[in-house]
């Protein structure tokens, strides 16, 4: 086994995969399912019946554009800093209603995903071709730390799709003071987050018959096999999905179905499961208006308007700071 003291990793995903596999209990980060086979199953889920919080977001930004354009147009240049993007399928509605109505504007979508904002980059270019698009590769915090510098135009920061959710709710108020910190006084965040609903609505969001959720949880492990030249055998995990509705707290889990030993040759470890051992890989959290206003409030922001579909099944927040 690697001396984690003296070893260099090579990359920062093989790092918390170490990291991860060598904890009790094991965990992987969701951030890692997202490569160019991880962002297509995602596309995959999005047009899922059972995955609603695309349409229910999609119909939000449809029915209310032209108010939200309004809300976030100046008389001056903008910048539309969006984080976690995407292929931006929703965003594009937001997009044309700008385009439309001549708001002079800069689109910056960040990802962690370079594939993803390839392909965005390309389909902008092809179906609004108006749009000044810049995009940057990173992670959230990576960007955060830069955000601030972005001070010459009124900034409009953007998460859609409750990316958000992937948080426990203390990184999540980390999430939020860092962009807090970042805004001037005339800038917004205008943020997605699943409301909390019937339990067996959300279960199946994330455990669909088909398998397809299955086939992105895994991807972690097909991660690892390629880059890492691990040796998972995929057909010995169980995808595994929780619903706890009194936190609102979705989790996702690979189950070890025997005792196995697998060797993941470029981090130079052998990890042991135990029968019915578990990795957590990703969470998904359900909010309400209260978790909402109590997360904005620690982290020095403030809920200036909202935006719901006819069920109340998701919402988008407008915040500023305090
Ligand atoms: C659930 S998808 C939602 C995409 C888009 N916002 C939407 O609503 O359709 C999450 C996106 O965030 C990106 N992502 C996940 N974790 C990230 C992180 N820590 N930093 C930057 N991007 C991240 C993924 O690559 C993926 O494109």
């Amino acid at each position: 086994m690697k001396d984690q003291s003296a070893t260099l990793f090579e990359s920062v995903f093989a790092e918390d995969t170490y990291k991860g596999l060598t904890s009790y209990p094991k965990y992987l980060h969701s951030k890692y399912i997202y490569d160019k086979k991880g962002d297509k199953i995602f596309q995959e889920i999005m047009a899922m019946p059972e995955y609603y919080l695309t349409e229910c977001e999609f119909d939000i930004l449809k029915q209310n554009k032209v108010d939200i354009a309004r809300i976030f147009s100046s008389d001056k240049d903008f910048d539309l800093i969006e984080l976690g993007a995407g292929d931006g399928k929703k965003t594009k509605v937001l997009l044309k209603e700008l385009v439309e109505k001549e708001y002079k504007f800069h689109y910056l979508p960040v990802d962690i995903s370079q594939n993803v904002l390839d392909e965005l980059e390309a389909a902008l270019k092809d179906e609004i071709p108006e749009v000044a698009v810049k995009t940057q590769q990173g992670t959230y915090f990576d960007t955060l730390e830069k955000l601030a510098e972005y001070n010459s135009r009124k900034k409009v920061i953007l998460v859609l799709g409750s990316n958000i959710g992937n948080l426990s709710h203390s990184e999540a108020v980390d999430f939020l003071r860092n962009i807090a910190v970042a805004m001037s006084e005339d800038d917004m965040l205008f943020m997605g987050f699943d409301q909390k609903k019937d339990p067996e609505v959300i279960m199946n969001a994330y455990n669909d018959a088909a398998g397809i959720t299955e086939r992105f949880n895994k991807n972690l492990l097909v991660r690892i096999n390629q880059e890492l030249d691990g040796e998972f055998d995929l057909e010995k995990f169980k995808h595994w999905e929780t619903y706890d509705p009194e936190t609102g707290t979705a989790r996702s889990f690979l189950v070890s179905k025997e005792a196995q030993r697998v060797r993941i040759d470029k981090l130079d470890l052998e990890v042991k499961f135990d029968a019915w051992e578990s990795i957590h890989t990703e969470i998904s959290q359900k909010y309400d208006d209260a978790v909402v206003s109590w997360l904005a409030d620690e982290a020095g922001l403030v809920v200036e308007r909202d935006f719901a579909d006819s069920e109340n099944c998701f919402k988008n927040y407008i915040f500023r700071r305090k």
